[in-house]
């Protein structure tokens, strides 16, 4: 309590916008979860080493939130700083903020007749929590377009990491707790990227129950394997607890009908794993 208070104080001296316990579940994609102790807005590079330096004064916890799309929020919330970029959101050619959009940019980069991120159609992300995620598909990784990351490490420290030095790799980096302020892109002018955009976009219409509340593939696929169809061959599409059930058009993925808690869908990963204990998430539980 005494830690809140103080964070809370730190927070105020220093003009950083910020709500206190703030619903995190309008901020995921899967629509479950309790509210943030503290969801905090930094405007400025500034700001943010602010909070990074008050939570460490205040020993309180940081996590980092993009769109929610890769994330499960527990029903009880979580503690300390949530960080939001919202304001780290502006594109300066191929530079390009944490916050914005990857679907905008993929779009605008393809109309632009740039080549590169059109393989990441569908993929509901801003720019900072897709590095972090390395998030791709069959067609392709965010990897292989970028040139650079900008990050601040939790000293406070500004720094431009190598494409090498975040080490991607699949579903993973070594960003070891710096949050992304912004990525460069290194993309190739070429023919055909709306075209393709299109196609990798039908394809996910096809496979995926986009449009639903979820959080993407719950869980990576394991070497060599799918773990969709894994779980599709145990038959537990359509498998359910509370509000929340194996989908039936792909079943790496979790809907939340709109009544579902976060236990709910943590219970039927449980059910999952225990016909399939090798499947290792890929949703970061908070
Ligand atoms: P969040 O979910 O908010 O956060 C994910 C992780 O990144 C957390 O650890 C968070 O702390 C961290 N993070 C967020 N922002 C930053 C930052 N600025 N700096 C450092 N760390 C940060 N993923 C794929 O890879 N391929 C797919 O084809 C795909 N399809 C999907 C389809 C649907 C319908 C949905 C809902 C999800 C899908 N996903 C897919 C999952 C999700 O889109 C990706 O994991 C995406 O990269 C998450 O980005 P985000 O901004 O929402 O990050
Ligand atoms: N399959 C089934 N039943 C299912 C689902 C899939 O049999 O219910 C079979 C398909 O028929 C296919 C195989 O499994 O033969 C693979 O399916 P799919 O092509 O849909 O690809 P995936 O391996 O399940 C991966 C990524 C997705 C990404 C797609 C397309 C992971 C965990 N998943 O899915 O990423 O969109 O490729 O590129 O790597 C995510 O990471 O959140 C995500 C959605």
């Amino acid at each position: 309590m005494l830690a809140v208070r103080a964070f809370d104080a730190l927070l105020r001296e220093r003009g950083v916008p910020y709500h206190a316990e703030r619903p995190l579940a309008p901020y995921t994609t899967m629509k479950v979860g309790g509210p943030a102790e503290f969801l905090v807005e930094p405007r400025t590079p500034e700001d943010l080493a602010a909070v990074f330096s008050a939570a460490r004064e205040c020993d309180l916890p940081v996590r980092f939130l993009g769109s929610g799309a890769n994330l499960l929020v527990g029903d009880a919330g979580t503690r300390g700083a949530v960080i939001y970029l919202r304001h780290f959101g502006r594109r300066d050619g191929l530079h390009v903020g944490a916050g914005y959009s990857l679907p905008r940019l993929c779009k605008e980069t393809a109309a632009e007749g740039l080549t590169g991120l059109e393989v990441l159609a569908g993929i509901p992300a801003t720019v900072g929590g897709a590095v972090r995620m390395n998030a791709g598909g069959k067609h392709g990784e965010i990897a292989s377009s970028v040139l650079y990351v900008d990050v601040m490490t939790p000293a406070g420290d500004l720094r431009r990491m190598s494409k090498e030095q975040v080490g991607f790799r699949y579903r993973r980096t070594s960003l070891d707790g710096a949050i992304v302020i912004a990525a460069g892109f290194d993309l190739r002018p070429g023919e055909g990227a709306r075209a393709r955009y299109d196609a990798v976009m039908d394809e996910k219409r096809k496979a995926q129950p986009l449009g639903t509340h979820n959080a993407g593939c719950m869980f990576k696929n394991p070497p060599g394997g799918h773990a969709g169809r894994m779980i599709d061959q145990c038959g537990l599409k359509g498998e359910r607890v509370g509000g929340a059930h194996v989908s039936r058009k792909h079943a790496n993925f979790i809907v939340n009908d709109g009544g579902a808690t976060a236990s709910d869908v943590l219970a039927l990963v449980e059910r999952i794993r225990s016909r399939i204990p090798a499947l290792e998430l890929e949703v970061e539980v908070w």
